[in-house]
């Protein structure tokens, strides 16, 4: 699996221009993504984020592999009007390799 880290982290260059790993970084056109994994949707201190976000952190919706994955195939069918673009990763090489590294408990 250690491949698919580093697939993952070099396939995380292309969302740095809006997302950090660091919780301290603020003021990207995106929320840090640091320690995804077990994090309530939304809820990146700091972050002003779409109505569709805000409804999910309200019902404590959970960031996990399956949800991550699925997001990654088609951001705006799971939060309707969310703000993220691009929509999505086609490839589910690619999916599995992003989804890996995000998840990787840090
Ligand atoms: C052009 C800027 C941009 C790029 C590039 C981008 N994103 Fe995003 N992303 C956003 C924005 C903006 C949001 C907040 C969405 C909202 O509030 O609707 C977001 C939200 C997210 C979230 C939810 C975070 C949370 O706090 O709940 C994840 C996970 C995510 N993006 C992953 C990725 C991944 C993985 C990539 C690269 C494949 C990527 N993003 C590329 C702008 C971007």
């Amino acid at each position: 699996m250690a491949q698919d880290l580093g697939r993952g982290e070099a396939l995380f260059e292309a969302c740095k221009s809006c997302h950090s790993l660091d919780p301290a970084k603020q003021g990207m056109a995106g929320p840090h993504l640091a320690g995804l994994k077990g994090r309530v949707v939304g809820a990146a201190e700091g972050f002003d984020y779409s109505p569709a976000f805000k409804a999910a952190r309200a019902k404590r919706v959970i960031w996990d592999e399956t949800r991550l994955n699925a997001y990654l195939v088609d951001p705006d069918a799971m939060f309707k009007g969310g703000w993220m673009s691009p929509q999505g990763l086609d490839d589910e090489a690619d999916r599995a390799a992003v989804t890996a590294f995000l998840m990787r408990g840090r």
